[in-house]
């Protein structure tokens, strides 16, 4: 086959317009030619190329460097004549001046009219930027990874068909999965019945944060056990031009934090109970201190006056109803005292279990208890209590006197006493069967003058003083329970250790 000298001219413009730089070589490895493209990268001539072998213009090319042409089997040249077969390697270089590149190389062999290798042309294509960016987007990926692995918030992605496709450490705590698990539920698992729908409805929503994203949402979360835990969560949807391919969420427990929230609130609605109280009890003082005075004489004129009268005069009985009620309110102005710990406390050690026998014993009218079954549960640890005894009896009585009201005289009463070894208190609870306390009047009971009791009945005073009692002799009063089954109010105060000396001296 004879060419054309016109077309060989072609031929040889189209290798040196190759943009790719090439060689042209012989199965033996002796460079037959280059093209422009290769001259200008490896910035050589060509007379100092053509006629040796691809080992050598290596060498020259990249002097630091060994190539898998040194060994026959990895050589690429020699598998493309062996294969007749294009051939292609990957290869980082470093040239004379130290420039880093990577090439893929690939070695096309030409076969002659008998079938054989007569040449192989090798073209090499600088992947130097594919490579950095590959290098760029693992080494992200890696960091991306660590991010997400060491966040203290759960991270979680479903693909559309709700498939967990990632999940990190924190999320598999969370949701409490391991990381096996986790591929084999769906996202629906890990939310009430209904709610990742909700979720999923929400993100598509474009009022809400926008379109595809859920902006900081408080929901309730199932872990495995089936556990409602509460948290905050973001979420998103990722797009993949334009379609939902997948949507990730990052959760966070909020069991703590509401907790900590809880206790915050109840400390300050004490504060604000302890402030009302306070001031109530300053105003109750001072109306008590004016009012004992006059009351004094009311009853000491009363009494001279009633002394005087003969047993049947027309005015007697008008002055034993004066009597009567003037005592009434001693008894009123007495509580207010009480309350107001304007009376001074004279502390004892004593059994705490006798506070439930001898407040019983001290409830004058006892016809009260006619319909009422009293239940004493006393505990069998000797408990001691350092209080002013006569205080809290009155305070016990005056459970005891709201327990039977609340049940009208007909129902069970139990007086329980009991050690808590982890607070250093003991307890009294008086429980009745009575109907309850409503909720919107729980946190008024303990102000003085609240009563739910017709005119004349109640005073509003008991609970109040129970309250300033406590208080001044280092116990706390409290409903317990409450609801349409009956009350239970509790009392408590720090017990003293049966070893402890003071109390050695107190009992003499
Ligand atoms: N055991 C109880 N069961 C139901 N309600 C109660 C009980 N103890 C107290 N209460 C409620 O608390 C209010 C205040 O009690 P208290 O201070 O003793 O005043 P009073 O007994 O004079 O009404 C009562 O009026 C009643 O509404
Ligand atoms: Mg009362």
């Amino acid at each position: 086959m004879t060419i054309h000298p016109e077309e060989m001219r072609w031929r040889l413009r189209v290798f040196d317009s190759l943009s790719f730089p090439t060689r042209v070589l012989r199965p033996d490895g002796t460079i037959v030619a280059v093209n422009d493209v290769f001259l200008q990268v490896n910035r050589d001539l060509a007379e100092n190329i053509v006629g040796r072998t691809c080992i050598e213009a290596n060498r020259r090319h990249f002097p630091n460097q060994t190539f898998p042409c040194m060994n026959n089997r990895e050589c690429p040249l020699c598998r493309a004549v062996d294969s007749k077969a294009g051939q292609s390697v990957l290869l980082h270089t470093v040239d004379e001046h130290g420039e880093e590149r990577w090439e893929d190389r690939v070695f096309s062999p030409i076969l002659d009219d008998d079938g054989r290798v007569g040449y192989v042309i090798e073209s090499i294509r600088d992947v130097t930027s594919v490579k950095r960016l590959e290098k760029l987007y693992s080494d992200m990926r890696e960091l991306i990874d660590k991010v997400v692995q060491s966040s203290v918030s759960g991270i979680i992605a479903a693909n559309r068909s709700g498939d967990i496709i990632l999940a990190n450490k924190a999320a598999e705590e969370l949701f409490g999965y391991t990381s096996d698990e986790v591929g084999e539920v769906s996202i629906e698992d890990f939310y009430p019945a209904g709610v990742a729908r909700e979720i999923m409805r929400k993100l598509r929503d474009e009022r809400l944060g926008g379109r595809g994203k859920l902006p900081i949402t408080r929901v309730d979360i199932v872990n495995k056990a089936g556990t409602r835990i509460p948290v905050e969560m973001t979420a998103a949807i990722i797009y993949e031009n334009g379609e939902e391919v997948a949507s990730a969420g990052i959760f966070n427990d909020l069991r703590e934090k509401l907790a900590v929230e809880r206790k915050l609130q109840e400390a300050q609605a004490k504060i604000g109970q302890t402030e009302k109280m306070a001031s109530l009890g300053r105003l109750a003082a001072g109306v008590a201190h004016e009012i004992n005075n006059p009351l004094t004489s009311i009853l000491l004129y009363g009494s001279m006056m009633r002394e005087k009268l003969e047993k049947d005069h027309p005015l007697s009985q008008n002055i034993d109803y004066i009597l009567e009620d003037a005592d009434r309110c001693r008894e009123i102005v007495k509580n207010l005292l009480a309350y107001s710990r304007q009376s001074s406390a004279s502390k004892e050690v004593f059994a705490f279990n006798s506070l439930v026998t001898d407040s019983l014993r001290l409830i004058h009218d006892q016809r009260l208890f006619m319909n009422v079954e009293v239940v004493k549960v006393l505990t069998d640890d000797e408990l001691l209590v350092r209080a002013d005894k006569n205080q809290i009896c009155q305070v016990v009585i005056n459970l005891i006197m709201n327990a039977v009201d609340a049940m009208e005289e007909k129902g069970v009463l139990t007086l329980a006493t009991a050690k808590d070894e982890g607070t250093g208190t003991a307890i009294l609870t008086v429980t009745d069967t009575g109907g309850g306390i409503l909720q919107e009047n729980l946190s008024k009971i303990f102000d003085p003058f609240f009563t739910t009791k017709d005119l004349g009945k109640g005073t509003g005073l008991g609970l109040s003083m129970a309250y300033g009692v406590m208080e001044e002799n280092q116990g706390v009063i409290y409903v317990k329970e409450t609801g349409l089954d009956g009350t239970s109010f509790a009392l408590e105060l720090p017990y003293v250790s049966v070893s402890s000396n003071e109390i050695y001296e107190s009992i003499g």
